[in-house]
C-alpha cells in the first residue's frame, strides 16, 4: 500500500511538471545581479562623474525580472587597498566586476584572481597591457584613445596661435609652453603630453618646453606646479597644457593670482571646465565622454554575464570642445 502511494505521488509530480500546473504558484522576485565596481579613488572629478553614471545606468535597468545590486569601492589611490576590495567582491560571490585599477602593474594579479573565481571583468580608464588582456577571454577594456585627446589639444593651441599673433609674446615665432602631466602610471598622461605637442609641431609651429611636471590629475597640484612655473618663467609662458581639466583649472587660479592671461587647454569637459570656457578663463578642452564610457562598460559587463564573446577593447571617441561648441556639452 505504502509503495503504491509513493508511486501515485511520483506520477502526480511528473504529470504536474509536464503540464506545468503545479499545485502551488511559484513566488519569484526579480533575479539579483551583484555588480562590483572598484574605482582607483573617489576624490577624482572625472571618475566621480563616471561612477555615478554607471550606477544610474545600472539601477535604471532594474525591472520585475532583474535587479542590479551595485557596490562601488574607493581604492584611495592605493593598490593594496583596492586588491583587498576585489578579494572581498570575489568572496561575496559578485557576478561581474568593473575595475579602474590603481596601478596597472597589478593587472595580472587581479586577472589571476577573477579568472580563478570565474567572475567576468571589465577594465576601464587604465588600460592593462596586451599580454595581461590575453590572460582570459572573459575580460575586456573600455576606454578612449588618449592620442586623439592630445591631438585635439594641439589643434586648439594651433588655431589660437594662428588667430592671435599676440600670443607669441616675445615675437620669436616659437610657442613657449608649460605642460602639467597626470599620474605616471596612466597611459593618458604620456600620450596626451606627446600628441598635443606633436600636433603643434606638425602644423609647422616651433615649440619650446619651459616646464613639464606632474600634477597627478589634481587641481591643487596643478595650481602649485603652475605657480612654480610662473615663479621661474613669468611672462615667458605663452600656452599652458593640462593633461586634464582639474589641473588646467588649477593653472588658471595660479595665472589669475599672478595677474597673467595665458591660454590654458585641458581635457575632460567637466562641468567646472565648461563654466570656465563660458567665462573665457579656459581656452579649450576635449570631451572625455564619461557617459559613453560608463554605459559601454556596463553594456559589456552584461554581455560577459550573458556568456557571450567580447572584443579585447572598446573605444569611445573624444570630442574637441571650444568656445564655439561648448554649449552642446553643458
Ligand atoms: C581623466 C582624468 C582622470 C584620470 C583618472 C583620465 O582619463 O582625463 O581627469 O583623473 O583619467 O584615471
Ligand atoms: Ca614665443
Amino acid at each position: 500500500m505504502k509503495k503504491l502511494l509513493v508511486l501515485f505521488a511520483l506520477i502526480a509530480l511528473v504529470l504536474g511538471s509536464l503540464t506545468g500546473c503545479a499545485s502551488e504558484p511559484e513566488v519569484t522576485g526579480p533575479e539579483t545581479v551583484k555588480v562590483g565596481i572598484a574605482i582607483y579613488k573617489f576624490d577624482d572629478t572625472f571618475m566621480t562623474n563616471y561612477r555615478n553614471e554607471m550606477e544610474a545606468y545600472l539601477t535604471g535597468m532594474n525591472n520585475d525580472t532583474v535587479k542590479y545590486e551595485v557596490s562601488i569601492t574607493d581604492g584611495k589611490n592605493d593598490q593594496a587597498t583596492q586588491t583587498e576590495q576585489i578579494d572581498s567582491f570575489i568572496a561575496q560571490g559578485f557576478n561581474v566586476l568593473i575595475v579602474n585599477l590603481v596601478d596597472l602593474t597589478a593587472a595580472s594579479t587581479i586577472i589571476d584572481k577573477v579568472k580563478a573565481a570565474g567572475i567576468p571583468t571589465v577594465f576601464i580608464n587604465r588600460q592593462p597591457s596586451t599580454a595581461d588582456m590575453g590572460m582570459w577571454d572573459k575580460i575586456t577594456y573600455v576606454g578612449a584613445k588618449a592620442e586623439d585627446s592630445g591631438t585635439y589639444q594641439g589643434e586648439i593651441a594651433v588655431d589660437l596661435w594662428k588667430a592671435n599673433p599676440a600670443l607669441d609674446k616675445n615675437g620669436d615665432g616659437i610657442m613657449q609652453y608649460v605642460m602639467l602631466m597626470g599620474q605616471e602610471i596612466h597611459q593618458d598622461a604620456a600620450l596626451r603630453t606627446e600628441y598635443s605637442i606633436k600636433k603643434v609641431e606638425a602644423e609647422g609651429i616651433k615649440v619650446e618646453k619651459l616646464f613639464e611636471e606632474r600634477g597627478n590629475w589634481d587641481r591643487v597640484l596643478g595650481q602649485e606646479k603652475t605657480a612654480a612655473a610662473i615663479a621661474q618663467f613669468g611672462d615667458k609662458i605663452e600656452v599652458v597644457f593640462g593633461n586634464n581639466d582639474d589641473m588646467a583649472l588649477g593653472a588658471i587660479e595660479a595665472l589669475k593670482a599672478a595677474n597673467m592671461v595665458v591660454p590654458v587647454i585641458g581635457v575632460d569637459a567637466t562641468a567646472p571646465a565648461l563654466d570656465a570656457l563660458e567665462s573665457g578663463d579656459l581656452a579649450g578642452t576635449v570631451l572625455n565622454d564619461h557617459v559613453g564610457q560608463a554605459r559601454t562598460s556596463v553594456d559589456k559587463a552584461l554581455v560577459l554575464l550573458a556568456g557571450e564573446a567580447v572584443e579585447k577593447e572598446y573605444w569611445v571617441p573624444y570630442v574637441k570642445v571650444t568656445p564655439e561648441n561648448y554649449k552642446d556639452f553643458k
